[in-house]
Protein backbone atom coordinates (compact mmCIF):
# COMPACT_ATOMS: atom_id res chain seq x y z
CA UNK A 1 0.00 0.00 0.00
CA UNK A 2 2.66 2.08 1.29
CA UNK A 3 4.59 1.39 -2.04
CA UNK A 4 1.32 2.30 -4.32
CA UNK A 5 1.13 5.81 -2.63
CA UNK A 6 4.66 6.74 -2.97
CA UNK A 7 4.76 5.44 -7.19
CA UNK A 8 1.81 7.69 -7.53
CA UNK A 9 3.54 10.42 -6.02
CA UNK A 10 6.46 10.24 -8.15
CA UNK A 11 3.59 9.67 -11.13
CA UNK A 12 2.12 12.33 -10.39
CA UNK A 13 5.44 14.95 -10.29
CA UNK A 14 6.05 13.74 -13.74
CA UNK A 15 2.99 15.13 -15.05
CA UNK A 16 3.54 18.68 -13.06
CA UNK A 17 7.44 18.41 -14.57
CA UNK A 18 6.58 17.86 -18.15
CA UNK A 19 4.84 20.92 -18.12
CA UNK A 20 7.13 23.25 -16.03
CA UNK A 21 5.41 23.32 -13.03
CA UNK A 22 7.84 23.11 -9.91
CA UNK A 23 6.96 20.75 -6.44
CA UNK A 24 7.70 23.99 -4.37
CA UNK A 25 7.07 27.09 -6.25
CA UNK A 26 4.62 26.04 -8.85
CA UNK A 27 4.21 27.79 -11.98
CA UNK A 28 6.81 30.15 -11.08
CA UNK A 29 10.39 29.63 -12.37
CA UNK A 30 12.59 27.85 -9.92
CA UNK A 31 15.47 29.51 -8.85
CA UNK A 32 15.76 32.43 -11.10
CA UNK A 33 19.21 33.01 -12.38
CA UNK A 34 20.22 36.98 -11.31
CA UNK A 35 23.30 37.02 -14.34
CA UNK A 36 23.77 36.40 -17.60
CA UNK A 37 26.76 35.57 -19.49
CA UNK A 38 29.61 38.76 -19.50
CA UNK A 39 28.38 39.89 -22.99
CA UNK A 40 24.97 40.65 -21.89
CA UNK A 41 26.00 42.70 -18.43
CA UNK A 42 24.65 45.81 -20.81
CA UNK A 43 21.08 44.62 -20.39
CA UNK A 44 21.44 43.40 -16.95
CA UNK A 45 23.14 46.73 -15.71
CA UNK A 46 20.34 49.04 -17.03
CA UNK A 47 17.35 46.84 -16.26
CA UNK A 48 19.05 47.50 -12.24
CA UNK A 49 19.01 51.14 -12.63
CA UNK A 50 15.88 52.09 -14.28
CA UNK A 51 14.47 53.85 -11.90
CA UNK A 52 18.13 55.90 -10.97
CA UNK A 53 18.20 56.20 -15.04
CA UNK A 54 14.51 58.11 -15.37
CA UNK A 55 15.20 59.89 -12.54
CA UNK A 56 18.50 61.14 -14.13
CA UNK A 57 16.56 62.04 -17.03
CA UNK A 58 19.09 59.40 -18.91
CA UNK A 59 16.90 56.58 -19.38
CA UNK A 60 16.24 56.75 -22.97
CA UNK A 61 20.24 57.97 -23.95
CA UNK A 62 21.45 54.51 -22.01
CA UNK A 63 18.96 52.33 -23.84
CA UNK A 64 18.82 53.85 -27.31
CA UNK A 65 23.20 53.20 -26.53
CA UNK A 66 23.05 49.46 -25.67
CA UNK A 67 24.68 47.39 -28.40
CA UNK A 68 22.74 44.91 -30.72
CA UNK A 69 23.29 41.38 -29.29
CA UNK A 70 22.45 38.13 -30.71
CA UNK A 71 20.82 35.89 -28.50
CA UNK A 72 23.10 33.20 -29.77
CA UNK A 73 24.61 32.48 -26.47
CA UNK A 74 21.35 32.27 -24.75
CA UNK A 75 20.86 28.73 -25.14
CA UNK A 76 19.46 27.98 -21.50
CA UNK A 77 15.81 28.14 -21.21
CA UNK A 78 16.76 30.37 -17.61
CA UNK A 79 18.99 32.12 -19.39
CA UNK A 80 16.64 33.44 -22.00
CA UNK A 81 13.35 34.30 -18.69
CA UNK A 82 16.35 36.37 -17.23
CA UNK A 83 16.80 38.22 -20.59
CA UNK A 84 13.29 38.27 -21.24
CA UNK A 85 12.54 39.79 -17.87
CA UNK A 86 15.80 42.26 -18.34
CA UNK A 87 14.46 43.55 -21.75
CA UNK A 88 10.82 43.31 -20.52
CA UNK A 89 11.80 46.01 -18.11
CA UNK A 90 13.90 48.33 -20.16
CA UNK A 91 11.29 48.24 -22.88
CA UNK A 92 8.19 49.49 -20.23
CA UNK A 93 10.68 51.81 -18.90
CA UNK A 94 11.59 52.79 -22.24
CA UNK A 95 8.42 53.37 -23.61
CA UNK A 96 7.02 55.29 -20.74
CA UNK A 97 10.04 56.71 -18.87
CA UNK A 98 8.78 59.43 -16.13
CA UNK A 99 4.96 58.13 -16.69
CA UNK A 100 3.60 61.13 -18.29
CA UNK A 101 1.88 62.11 -21.96
CA UNK A 102 6.03 61.86 -23.21
CA UNK A 103 5.33 58.26 -24.63
CA UNK A 104 7.64 56.39 -27.31
CA UNK A 105 5.82 54.90 -29.88
CA UNK A 106 8.85 52.92 -31.40
CA UNK A 107 11.39 50.32 -29.92
CA UNK A 108 15.08 51.08 -31.22
CA UNK A 109 16.20 48.07 -33.01
CA UNK A 110 19.07 47.11 -30.89
CA UNK A 111 16.10 46.44 -28.26
CA UNK A 112 13.04 45.40 -30.39
CA UNK A 113 15.36 42.78 -32.35
CA UNK A 114 16.86 40.39 -29.18
CA UNK A 115 13.34 41.12 -27.66
CA UNK A 116 11.34 39.66 -30.27
CA UNK A 117 14.15 36.67 -31.08
CA UNK A 118 13.84 35.74 -27.34
CA UNK A 119 9.87 36.04 -27.06
CA UNK A 120 9.68 33.92 -30.05
CA UNK A 121 12.29 31.07 -28.17
CA UNK A 122 9.53 31.33 -25.33
CA UNK A 123 6.49 31.55 -26.85
CA UNK A 124 5.67 34.98 -24.85
CA UNK A 125 4.84 38.44 -26.07
CA UNK A 126 7.26 41.28 -26.64
CA UNK A 127 5.71 42.69 -23.93
CA UNK A 128 6.61 42.39 -19.73
CA UNK A 129 4.47 39.64 -18.94
CA UNK A 130 3.41 38.29 -15.02
CA UNK A 131 5.85 35.45 -15.96
CA UNK A 132 8.16 37.70 -16.21
CA UNK A 133 8.39 40.55 -13.64
CA UNK A 134 6.20 37.97 -10.95
CA UNK A 135 7.30 34.33 -12.27
CA UNK A 136 10.83 34.78 -12.71
CA UNK A 137 11.74 38.12 -10.87
CA UNK A 138 12.47 37.04 -7.44
CA UNK A 139 14.87 35.55 -5.14
CA UNK A 140 15.69 33.91 -1.55
CA UNK A 141 18.19 36.13 0.52
CA UNK A 142 19.31 33.19 2.36
CA UNK A 143 19.05 30.49 -0.29
CA UNK A 144 18.18 28.12 2.38
CA UNK A 145 15.89 29.99 4.06
CA UNK A 146 11.95 29.23 3.57
CA UNK A 147 9.88 31.73 0.77
CA UNK A 148 8.89 34.30 2.82
CA UNK A 149 8.52 38.41 2.19
CA UNK A 150 11.30 38.68 4.90
CA UNK A 151 13.37 36.15 2.89
CA UNK A 152 12.76 37.24 -0.30
CA UNK A 153 13.98 39.87 -2.86
CA UNK A 154 12.68 41.24 -6.30
CA UNK A 155 15.48 41.20 -9.05
CA UNK A 156 14.49 44.69 -11.21
CA UNK A 157 12.12 47.24 -10.14
CA UNK A 158 10.16 50.00 -11.00
CA UNK A 159 9.89 53.82 -9.89
CA UNK A 160 7.44 53.68 -6.85
CA UNK A 161 9.93 52.43 -3.96
CA UNK A 162 9.46 49.85 -2.68
CA UNK A 163 5.89 49.15 -4.51
CA UNK A 164 7.59 46.95 -7.57
CA UNK A 165 8.43 44.15 -4.83
CA UNK A 166 5.56 44.37 -2.53
CA UNK A 167 3.22 43.79 -5.41
CA UNK A 168 5.63 41.47 -7.04
CA UNK A 169 6.26 39.83 -4.20
CA UNK A 170 2.65 39.54 -3.05
CA UNK A 171 1.61 38.10 -6.39
CA UNK A 172 4.05 35.16 -6.52
CA UNK A 173 3.27 34.43 -2.51
CA UNK A 174 -0.37 34.11 -3.16
CA UNK A 175 0.47 31.83 -6.22
CA UNK A 176 2.96 29.69 -4.47
CA UNK A 177 -0.03 29.68 -1.33
CA UNK A 178 -2.75 28.40 -3.79
CA UNK A 179 -0.53 26.13 -5.78
CA UNK A 180 -0.77 24.13 -2.74
CA UNK A 181 -4.64 23.49 -3.88
CA UNK A 182 -3.26 22.73 -7.69
CA UNK A 183 -1.14 20.14 -6.01
CA UNK A 184 -3.87 17.75 -5.69
CA UNK A 185 -4.72 17.98 -9.34
CA UNK A 186 -3.17 14.02 -9.94
CA UNK A 187 -5.58 12.54 -6.61
CA UNK A 188 -8.20 14.48 -8.31
CA UNK A 189 -7.84 13.03 -11.66
CA UNK A 190 -7.19 9.54 -10.24
CA UNK A 191 -10.26 10.05 -7.63
CA UNK A 192 -12.51 10.36 -11.09
CA UNK A 193 -10.79 7.52 -13.02
CA UNK A 194 -11.13 5.17 -10.02
CA UNK A 195 -14.89 6.83 -8.85
CA UNK A 196 -13.03 7.06 -5.41
CA UNK A 197 -15.45 9.63 -3.83
CA UNK A 198 -13.77 9.40 -0.51
CA UNK A 199 -10.10 10.59 -2.08
CA UNK A 200 -12.34 12.84 -3.68
CA UNK A 201 -14.12 14.37 -1.26
CA UNK A 202 -10.99 15.19 0.89
CA UNK A 203 -8.60 16.31 -1.82
CA UNK A 204 -12.02 18.91 -2.47
CA UNK A 205 -11.36 19.93 1.17
CA UNK A 206 -7.73 20.38 0.85
CA UNK A 207 -8.77 22.87 -2.12
CA UNK A 208 -10.86 24.45 -0.04
CA UNK A 209 -8.31 24.79 2.63
CA UNK A 210 -5.49 26.07 0.54
CA UNK A 211 -7.55 28.61 -1.04
CA UNK A 212 -8.74 30.14 2.00
CA UNK A 213 -4.43 30.26 2.68
CA UNK A 214 -4.50 31.92 -0.13
CA UNK A 215 -6.72 34.32 0.83
CA UNK A 216 -4.76 35.45 4.12
CA UNK A 217 -1.42 35.61 2.09
CA UNK A 218 -3.71 37.93 -0.11
CA UNK A 219 -4.50 40.28 2.96
CA UNK A 220 -0.99 40.66 3.36
CA UNK A 221 -0.58 43.04 0.48
CA UNK A 222 -2.16 46.09 2.62
CA UNK A 223 1.46 46.31 4.39
CA UNK A 224 3.28 46.09 1.38
CA UNK A 225 1.73 48.00 -1.34
CA UNK A 226 0.51 51.75 -1.19
CA UNK A 227 -2.40 52.57 -2.98
CA UNK A 228 -1.41 56.10 -3.81
CA UNK A 229 1.63 54.69 -5.22
CA UNK A 230 0.44 51.35 -6.77
CA UNK A 231 -1.84 53.43 -8.76
CA UNK A 232 0.21 57.03 -9.78
CA UNK A 233 3.43 55.33 -10.86
CA UNK A 234 3.57 51.29 -10.97
CA UNK A 235 0.35 50.70 -12.58
CA UNK A 236 1.83 53.00 -15.81
CA UNK A 237 5.12 50.60 -16.20
CA UNK A 238 2.72 47.62 -16.20
CA UNK A 239 0.52 49.25 -18.78
CA UNK A 240 0.14 47.92 -22.31
CA UNK A 241 0.17 48.89 -26.03
CA UNK A 242 -3.57 47.11 -26.87
CA UNK A 243 -6.44 49.15 -26.22
CA UNK A 244 -4.56 52.52 -24.68
CA UNK A 245 -5.21 55.36 -26.23
CA UNK A 246 -1.96 56.59 -25.14
CA UNK A 247 -0.57 54.34 -28.20
CA UNK A 248 -3.89 54.19 -29.95
CA UNK A 249 -1.68 51.46 -32.83
CA UNK A 250 0.44 49.78 -30.48
CA UNK A 251 4.44 49.97 -30.27
CA UNK A 252 6.18 49.76 -33.36
CA UNK A 253 9.37 47.42 -33.06
CA UNK A 254 11.71 48.85 -35.22
CA UNK A 255 13.92 46.28 -37.60
CA UNK A 256 11.27 43.30 -36.97
CA UNK A 257 8.09 44.52 -38.06
CA UNK A 258 7.00 46.92 -40.37
CA UNK A 259 3.31 48.11 -38.35
CA UNK A 260 3.50 48.60 -34.67
CA UNK A 261 1.72 45.65 -32.80
CA UNK A 262 -0.86 46.07 -29.79
CA UNK A 263 0.26 43.99 -26.75
CA UNK A 264 -1.88 43.90 -23.03
CA UNK A 265 0.22 45.39 -20.10
CA UNK A 266 1.29 42.81 -17.48
CA UNK A 267 -1.53 41.66 -15.18
CA UNK A 268 -2.15 38.77 -12.59
CA UNK A 269 -4.42 38.21 -14.72
CA UNK A 270 -2.08 36.02 -16.63
CA UNK A 271 -1.54 33.57 -13.99
CA UNK A 272 -2.32 30.15 -13.98
CA UNK A 273 -3.38 29.52 -10.87
CA UNK A 274 -6.92 30.62 -11.05
CA UNK A 275 -7.54 29.87 -14.67
CA UNK A 276 -6.44 26.04 -13.42
CA UNK A 277 -8.73 25.56 -10.32
CA UNK A 278 -11.35 27.11 -13.06
CA UNK A 279 -10.71 23.67 -15.00
CA UNK A 280 -10.24 21.76 -12.06
CA UNK A 281 -13.51 22.22 -10.61
CA UNK A 282 -15.38 22.19 -14.24
CA UNK A 283 -16.13 26.17 -14.03
CA UNK A 284 -17.40 27.42 -17.21
CA UNK A 285 -14.97 30.51 -17.71
CA UNK A 286 -14.09 30.16 -21.30
CA UNK A 287 -17.67 29.25 -22.84
CA UNK A 288 -20.61 31.33 -23.95
CA UNK A 289 -19.09 34.58 -25.83
CA UNK A 290 -18.29 37.74 -24.16
CA UNK A 291 -15.85 39.97 -23.34
CA UNK A 292 -15.44 38.16 -19.74
CA UNK A 293 -14.66 34.81 -21.42
CA UNK A 294 -12.20 36.95 -24.02
CA UNK A 295 -10.61 38.09 -21.75
CA UNK A 296 -9.41 35.10 -20.30
CA UNK A 297 -9.17 33.01 -23.25
CA UNK A 298 -6.70 36.27 -24.21
CA UNK A 299 -4.81 35.83 -21.17
CA UNK A 300 -4.05 32.70 -21.56
CA UNK A 301 -2.15 33.32 -24.39
CA UNK A 302 0.18 35.30 -22.44
CA UNK A 303 1.71 32.21 -20.18
CA UNK A 304 4.24 30.15 -20.75
CA UNK A 305 3.61 27.71 -23.86
CA UNK A 306 3.66 24.46 -21.02
CA UNK A 307 1.35 26.36 -19.11
CA UNK A 308 -1.36 26.65 -21.56
CA UNK A 309 -0.59 22.42 -22.91
CA UNK A 310 -1.27 22.16 -18.91
CA UNK A 311 -4.69 24.02 -18.94
CA UNK A 312 -5.56 21.89 -22.05
CA UNK A 313 -4.87 19.27 -20.28
CA UNK A 314 -6.99 19.29 -17.58
CA UNK A 315 -10.15 20.59 -19.85
CA UNK A 316 -9.54 17.32 -21.61
CA UNK A 317 -9.53 15.16 -17.92
CA UNK A 318 -12.34 13.47 -16.97
CA UNK A 319 -14.55 16.20 -15.35
CA UNK A 320 -14.46 15.82 -11.51
CA UNK A 321 -17.55 18.16 -11.48
CA UNK A 322 -19.84 16.22 -13.45
CA UNK A 323 -18.91 12.94 -11.57
CA UNK A 324 -19.81 15.00 -7.86
CA UNK A 325 -23.16 15.82 -9.72
CA UNK A 326 -23.62 12.39 -10.95
CA UNK A 327 -22.66 10.75 -7.16
CA UNK A 328 -25.75 11.82 -5.47
CA UNK A 329 -23.94 11.87 -2.86
CA UNK A 330 -24.51 15.03 -0.06
CA UNK A 331 -20.77 15.22 1.21
CA UNK A 332 -19.29 15.15 -1.89
CA UNK A 333 -21.34 17.85 -2.92
CA UNK A 334 -20.50 19.65 -0.05
CA UNK A 335 -16.95 19.34 -0.36
CA UNK A 336 -17.24 20.44 -4.07
CA UNK A 337 -18.79 23.45 -3.11
CA UNK A 338 -16.35 24.42 -0.21
CA UNK A 339 -13.53 24.58 -2.71
CA UNK A 340 -15.77 27.01 -5.84
CA UNK A 341 -16.73 28.61 -2.28
CA UNK A 342 -13.23 29.37 -1.22
CA UNK A 343 -12.39 30.37 -5.24
CA UNK A 344 -15.05 32.87 -5.29
CA UNK A 345 -14.28 34.40 -2.03
CA UNK A 346 -10.70 34.65 -3.30
CA UNK A 347 -12.30 36.88 -5.95
CA UNK A 348 -14.50 38.72 -3.94
CA UNK A 349 -10.65 39.95 -2.21
CA UNK A 350 -9.63 40.54 -5.68
CA UNK A 351 -12.50 42.63 -5.75
CA UNK A 352 -11.93 44.85 -2.63
CA UNK A 353 -8.38 44.62 -3.80
CA UNK A 354 -9.57 46.51 -7.23
CA UNK A 355 -11.47 49.09 -5.54
CA UNK A 356 -9.04 49.75 -2.78
CA UNK A 357 -5.93 50.19 -5.34
CA UNK A 358 -7.38 51.43 -8.50
CA UNK A 359 -11.00 52.58 -8.29
CA UNK A 360 -10.58 54.83 -4.81
CA UNK A 361 -7.50 56.44 -6.23
CA UNK A 362 -8.82 57.21 -9.57
CA UNK A 363 -12.09 58.81 -7.68
CA UNK A 364 -9.88 61.05 -5.95
CA UNK A 365 -8.29 62.05 -8.45
CA UNK A 366 -11.47 62.85 -10.54
CA UNK A 367 -12.13 65.34 -8.21
CA UNK A 368 -9.57 66.99 -10.22
CA UNK A 369 -9.49 65.58 -13.82
CA UNK A 370 -12.53 64.67 -15.28
CA UNK A 371 -15.03 61.68 -15.58
CA UNK A 372 -12.88 60.96 -18.99
CA UNK A 373 -10.07 59.98 -17.30
CA UNK A 374 -12.26 58.07 -14.81
CA UNK A 375 -13.89 56.36 -17.97
CA UNK A 376 -9.97 55.57 -18.95
CA UNK A 377 -9.51 53.81 -15.48
CA UNK A 378 -11.64 51.41 -16.16
CA UNK A 379 -10.25 49.88 -18.71
CA UNK A 380 -7.81 46.93 -17.82
CA UNK A 381 -4.50 45.70 -19.31
CA UNK A 382 -5.75 44.42 -22.29
CA UNK A 383 -8.19 47.88 -23.06
CA UNK A 384 -11.45 45.64 -21.29
CA UNK A 385 -13.63 47.34 -18.98
CA UNK A 386 -12.07 45.31 -16.32
CA UNK A 387 -14.41 45.70 -13.06
CA UNK A 388 -17.50 44.15 -15.76
CA UNK A 389 -15.18 41.09 -16.71
CA UNK A 390 -13.88 40.80 -13.08
CA UNK A 391 -17.69 40.32 -11.98
CA UNK A 392 -18.77 38.21 -14.61
CA UNK A 393 -15.85 35.92 -13.59
CA UNK A 394 -17.06 36.31 -10.28
CA UNK A 395 -20.50 35.51 -11.14
CA UNK A 396 -19.71 32.29 -13.26
CA UNK A 397 -17.37 30.75 -10.32
CA UNK A 398 -20.37 31.84 -8.13
CA UNK A 399 -23.42 29.91 -10.58
CA UNK A 400 -21.40 26.96 -10.78
CA UNK A 401 -21.93 25.80 -6.80
CA UNK A 402 -23.90 22.81 -6.83
CA UNK A 403 -26.36 23.53 -3.21
CA UNK A 404 -29.81 23.06 -4.12
CA UNK A 405 -29.18 21.00 -7.66
C1 LIG B 1 -2.79 45.73 -6.23
C2 LIG B 1 -3.17 44.48 -6.50
C3 LIG B 1 -3.99 44.08 -7.68
C4 LIG B 1 -4.75 44.84 -8.53
C5 LIG B 1 -4.98 46.33 -8.49
C6 LIG B 1 -5.31 43.95 -9.51
C7 LIG B 1 -6.12 44.34 -10.58
C8 LIG B 1 -6.64 43.52 -11.53
C9 LIG B 1 -7.40 43.96 -12.67
C10 LIG B 1 -7.74 45.40 -12.99
C11 LIG B 1 -7.76 42.87 -13.36
C12 LIG B 1 -8.60 42.88 -14.64
C13 LIG B 1 -7.85 42.50 -15.80
C14 LIG B 1 -6.73 43.39 -16.19
O1 LIG B 1 -6.92 44.57 -16.34
O2 LIG B 1 -5.62 42.87 -16.31
C15 LIG B 1 -7.23 41.73 -12.68
C16 LIG B 1 -7.41 40.43 -13.08
C17 LIG B 1 -6.95 39.36 -12.37
N1 LIG B 1 -6.13 39.38 -11.26
FE1 LIG B 1 -5.55 41.02 -10.24
N2 LIG B 1 -4.93 42.66 -9.24
C18 LIG B 1 -4.11 42.70 -8.14
C19 LIG B 1 -3.49 41.63 -7.55
C20 LIG B 1 -3.67 40.33 -7.92
C21 LIG B 1 -3.04 39.20 -7.29
C22 LIG B 1 -2.03 39.27 -6.14
C23 LIG B 1 -3.51 38.09 -7.91
C24 LIG B 1 -3.18 36.64 -7.64
C25 LIG B 1 -1.97 36.17 -7.76
C26 LIG B 1 -4.43 38.53 -8.95
C27 LIG B 1 -5.10 37.69 -9.83
C28 LIG B 1 -5.89 38.11 -10.88
C29 LIG B 1 -6.58 37.20 -11.78
C30 LIG B 1 -6.52 35.68 -11.72
C31 LIG B 1 -7.26 37.99 -12.70
C32 LIG B 1 -8.17 37.48 -13.84
C33 LIG B 1 -9.60 37.39 -13.37
C34 LIG B 1 -9.92 36.14 -12.57
O3 LIG B 1 -9.56 35.04 -12.97
O4 LIG B 1 -10.60 36.28 -11.51
N3 LIG B 1 -4.50 39.89 -8.92
N4 LIG B 1 -6.54 42.15 -11.56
Amino acid sequence: MAQNRTSSTESSWEIFRKYRIDQEVGFALPNPLEELPEKYNAWILTAKNLTELIEAGQLREEVEKLPMLSTDDLQEYEQQCLAHLALGCITMAYVWNRGDDDVQKVLPSNIAVPYCELSEKLGLPPILVYADCVLANWKKKDPSGPMTYENMDILFSFPGGDCSKGFFLISLLVETAAFSAVKRVPTILSAVQHRDKESLRQALLDIADCLRKARKVFEEIHGYVDPDLFYNVLRKYLSGWKGNPKLPDGLLYEGVWDEPKQFAGGSAGQSSIFQCLDALLGIQQTTGGGPAAEFIKEMRTYMPPAHQDFLRFLETCPSAREFVLSSDDADLKEAYDNSVQALVSLRNYHLGIVKTYILDPAKMQSGEEKTEQVGQEHRGTGGTDFMSVLKTVRMKTMQSLLKDR
